[in-house]
């Protein structure tokens, strides 16, 4: 796991929008895995800034793949996570919409909705590159503390305490949907990249505990620990809680200039 302590979200942005664009630039057909939640946003607005700029690759031939989405909202709910990332990124990058692939809520399916997706993901070769949060509890997309790490895409039951810090985008805290479909850990882990943004104060504990504590289902996003290629990109914040950070500082530091993340 490379852990790279930054001063800023804003640095934390810039960094992640070069990855994302290297991973595109090198292979413009390229499967990008896409968070949603409030960290990676200014990430996604320095892509669009970018590609308005006309600095950016295309992204014409691009797939994307959800990482999760609230089940029981009607569709076309401004919060869904299909309507988010299609508001926040890919739409703004003139990604077909028929290209940007969700977990599928629709009620009547979805005994089969986590199949259909790995399905779905498998088919497009795999993610290259998946961009994740982590919530203040740890959970990693929404398998939440206790979820299987060799777990697949499936419906979960969201901890009170993830709908309370998903209140925010919501009238209220009983608008805030308690069941979604999510990829798993198992399927986080197939990616063949793993860029993990965290940024402010809220997450440093989570983000301490995924990264310099015991691989633990208490704790899933200890599983990236399992994964061979997984950047981890940090404000001073999230970074607070880290015992080794001027080591993981020293590394970025002394890398090879080619070898990016
Ligand atoms: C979002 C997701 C979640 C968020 C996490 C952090 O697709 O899967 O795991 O990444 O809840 O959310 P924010 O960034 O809003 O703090």
């Amino acid at each position: 796991m490379e852990v790279v302590p930054l001063d800023t979200a804003a640095e934390v942005a810039t960094l992640a929008a070069d990855t994302i664009e290297a991973v595109v630039a090198a292979r413009p057909s390229a499967v990008l895995g896409l968070a949603t939640g409030s960290t990676p946003l200014l990430t996604y607005a320095e892509l669009v800034r970018r590609h308005e700029h006309g600095s950016a690759p295309s992204y014409a031939q691009v797939r994307c793949f959800n990482l999760d989405e609230y089940v029981g909202l009607p569709p076309g709910h401004p919060q869904s996570y299909r309507a988010t990332i299609a508001r926040e990124l890919t739409d703004a990058l003139g990604i077909a919409p028929d290209r940007v692939h969700g977990p599928d809520p629709e009620e009547a399916g979805l005994p089969t909705a986590g199949e259909r997706y790995e399905a779905a993901i498998a088919a497009a070769g795999g993610i290259d590159l998946q961009v994740l949060g982590i919530g203040t509890d740890g959970h990693l997309a929404f398998n939440e503390p206790g979820s299987s790490l060799a777990s697949l895409t499936r419906i979960k039951t969201l901890t009170e305490r993830t709908r309370q810090d998903n209140a925010r985008f919501f009238g209220s805290l009983d608008d805030v949907p308690r069941h979604v479909l999510t990829q798993g850990l198992g399927t986080i882990l197939r990616a063949r990249h793993l860029l993990l943004l965290a940024t402010g104060a809220a997450k440093a504990a989570a983000l301490a505990a995924a990264v310099e504590g015991p691989l633990a289902a208490s704790s899933p996003a200890s599983v990236l620990q399992l994964h061979p290629h997984v950047s981890v990109l940090l404000d001073r914040e999230a970074a607070s809680g880290l015992t080794r950070t001027a080591h993981y500082r020293e590394v970025y530091d002394a890398k090879p200039a080619w070898q990016g993340l």
